[in-house]
């Protein structure tokens, strides 16, 4: 199995890139404060796929959100990631083949979608410095 290392250091609060694991996108958002605030405002029991950012992200490392760029539905990729801006109406992903809306912390929030986008297994190397896989 091979990992796929990514620098945080140029990712700018608001932004998020898109990379790739194992043939597959990945996507790394650095979410801002206000986006963490969404997506913890959220009560669980609102959510299809109830989790929360915390048990999406690492201790400490709110802000970090790494997740497969892989709509849950039919496998497109969602828009949001490398664009520039957070796409769809919860401020996350948008993945345009049947309209699924991801919020900030890349949980479904509406559209055809059954499950939050997945967070592959990944470690904190140094601050900067993630390897997934
Ligand atoms: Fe994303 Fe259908 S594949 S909404």
């Amino acid at each position: 199995a091979s990992t796929t290392e990514v620098d945080l250091s140029a990712i700018e609060p608001g932004q998020a890139i898109k990379a790739s694991f194992r043939k597959q996108p990945l996507f790394v958002r650095h979410l801002t404060q206000a986006e963490i605030d969404q997506a913890d405002a959220v009560p669980l029991g609102e959510l299809r796929d109830p989790q929360s950012l915390k048990e999406r992200t690492k201790e400490g490392k709110a802000q970090w959100l790494v997740t497969l760029g892989v709509c849950t539905h039919l496998g497109c990729v969602p828009l949001g990631a490398g664009e520039g801006e957070a796409k769809g109406d919860y401020g996350g992903y948008f993945c345009p083949c049947h309209g699924s809306h991801y919020d900030t912390a890349a949980r479904i929030r509406k559209g055809p979608a059954p499950k939050n986008l997945e967070v592959p297994a990944y470690t904190f190397d140094t601050d900067t410095k993630i390897t997934v896989g």
